[in-house]
This record gives structure tokens, sequence and C-alpha cells, in this order.
């Protein structure tokens, strides 16, 4: 369905590129006073996906949220994207999203139906996920946006962090990249038809199906790829774990029309803000510059990246490989010695 405004037109950045830069959010809670509390095991201090509140022996409380403008001109679509890139953090806590709160940004221009297709497909993939939105909050905004904040639960003794992957862990990822590129390319108009079908597809795959592989297997950190592109949540990994992660770019998917317009140079503008984050701490060996580039690329709604202990990851990588058909073997984790944080090889 096409609406009568362009959505894209109305945003001044797309999907997760959006996202302000990491380490900018900390500097700004410097000095505040908060409570502590030995149940919150994940707080704002940690750079994780979602922060964790244990209420008992056997449950703790997950809660996130993450909203953006459009990134795509169907309503419905992007609504259905909004919502799976929301619910994805749960999923990378290793938990199970249960209920939502929609977040709404509104433009004057915008007509009933088109917000009404937004929230469909928020509630689409709600659905999907077995979530219930129960209310939310909207205000009039020039600048749409949409999201959710979501609440979901996962066993405290089961709960993954992107802080405690260990030396020898195999690195899976369960997406291919170069949504941002794409996304970018197709706003000026560059970008097939054919690739786009393929990000759509990308971004409206629930992070579920990896998510519920991956919990019957030893893994011991988790995150999902978003604004900070493959090395930024790579980095924040390898950093929070205290290792070395060696990834291999030859055997990681990226999207090959999408590595086409990065040679060409259409780079997102967050994928620069990306590279001056965690570029001093990887070392890009002889890594073509485009596909560095591509690491480097802003995700909306991307994949899972699992540290899998190894007796395990190949088994873990057969059954994703049934419900994820994307899922690939891209690096290891090794001990830090000093250095860089990351190696390509
Ligand atoms: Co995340
Ligand atoms: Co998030
Ligand atoms: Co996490």
């Amino acid at each position: 369905m096409e609406p009568d405004v362009k959505l894209t037109k109305l945003a001044s950045c797309a999907g997760c590129g959006a996202k302000v830069g990491a380490g900018t959010l900390v500097k700004m809670l410097d000095g505040f006073r908060t409570h502590t509390d030995p149940r919150l095991i994940v707080g704002y201090d940690k750079s994780d996906d979602a922060s964790v509140y244990v209420v008992s022996d056997d449950t703790a409380i997950v809660q996130t949220t993450d909203f953006f403008p459009p990134i795509v001109d169907d309503p419905f679509l992007y609504g259905q994207i909004a919502a799976t890139n929301a619910l994805s953090d749960v999923y990378a806590m290793g938990g199970e999203p249960k209920l939502a709160l929609n977040i709404m940004c509104l433009a004057d221009s915008m007509d009933d139906k088109t917000v009404r297709e937004i929230l469909r497909g928020g509630y689409d993939k709600a659905y999907e996920a077995g979530v219930i939105i129960t209310g939310g909050h909207s205000i009039l905004d020039p600048e749409p946006k949409y999201g959710l904040a979501v609440t979901g639960f996962v066993h405290p003794k089961k709960l993954l962090t992107n802080s405690a992957a260990r030396p020898g862990d195999v690195l899976l990822l369960t997406k291919p990249l170069g949504i941002g590129v794409l996304t970018t390319a197709a706003k000026a108009g560059l970008a097939s038809p054919e690739a786009m079908a393929l990000a759509h597809r990308l971004m409206t795959t629930l992070n579920k199906a990896a998510r519920d592989c991956m919990v019957r297997y030893a893994v011991h950190a988790c995150t999902d790829v978003t604004g900070f592109g493959l090395l930024g949540h790579a980095f924040e990994m390898a950093q929070g774990s205290d290792t070395h992660l060696t990834l291999f770019p030859g055997e990681i998917d990226l999207i090959p029309e999408a590595l086409e317009l990065t040679r060409d140079g259409i780079l997102p503008a967050g994928m620069y803000r990306n590279r001056h984050y965690a570029e001093a701490a990887v070392d890009p060996g002889s890594t073509e510059l485009a596909v560095q580039d591509m690491l480097y690329d802003p995700q909306t709604s991307g994949g899972l990246l699992i540290a899998a202990a190894p007796e395990d990851a190949e088994a873990l990588l057969r059954e994703l490989r049934g419900a994820v058909p994307s899922a690939q073997r891209i690096g290891v984790v090794e001990a830090y010695n000093g250095g860089p944080r990351i190696s390509l090889r």
C-alpha cells in the first residue's frame, strides 16, 4: 500500500542508524544519584541490550525499549520492522518477551489509515512473538517514530549478557549484513527491488527462532547486531568479556548488492560513527576497505551474535541453520593479551 505522504521523507535518519553514538549516553548520566540494588543484575552501566531485575529464584524481568523514524514507506512494513527490532533485545538476553507498550510519534500530515497500518504491523509481530501489547503513548511530532517498550522474562541462571564470552568460544551470527547500506541506497532509488525484498524479510524476521535454538545449548554470551554494526557490538562483547575476538570476514555473509553499493561509495552516516567508535580496537589485517565498511554498517533489526561453547557450537549451528538458514560461523574468542580487541583475518 502506498500512503499519500512518503513516510521516509519525514525521517531525518534511518532506523537504528538514528541511534545516538555509544559512549555519548554514558557520559550524560555521569554524576547522577541512583539507587543500587543487588537484584538489578544488568543495569544502564553495562552497555547491554536490556536491563534485568531478579524477582525470584527462577524469574528475572527483562526490560528494553527501541523506536525510530520510518525506514521504509510502507506503514505496515515499518510497524513490523520497528516491533521486530524492539523485541530483539529481550531475545538477545536469552529471554522471552511477554508484554509491550506502543511508543508513537505522529506527524500532522499522517492520515488515520497510515497510523493504523503502522500499529497493525506492530501488533502483527507482537502476535507472532506471543507478546501482548497492553497500551502505550503517542504524541505529535513532525518526524514520526514508532517502537515498543518491552517486558520479558528469563531464568536468572539462563540470562545471557554480552560480557561473558570465554576464550575458545565460537562466534555465530544469524543474519547477513548490509541492511544499513541497502536502506540508505533505497532512499536514493539505488537499490534493486530484489535486494530490498531481502532486506525487508531480514528486518521482519524475529530473533525468536534463533533464541529458542540458542537456549538449548551451552552459550556464554549474546547480543543483537543493530545500530553499532557488527564491529561495534563485537567490540562491546570483547571489552565486556575482557577477551580478544578473531573474525573471518571471508566467512561473514555480506549481502552482495550491499557490498557492491559500498564499493560505489554508498555509506550510511552511522557507518562512520561506528568506525570512529571501534576502529582503534580493530586490527583490519589485509581486509578490503569496503568489506571493513560493511562490518561497521548499522543494522536495523539485525541478527544475534552468539558466543557458543566450542563443544556445542557445531550442533547449535546445525540446528540454527534449520530455523535461520543464514546462520554462520564468523569467528572465535581468544584470551586478551593487550593490543587490539578484534582482529580480522
Ligand atoms: Co541490542
Ligand atoms: Co536496543
Ligand atoms: Co545481552
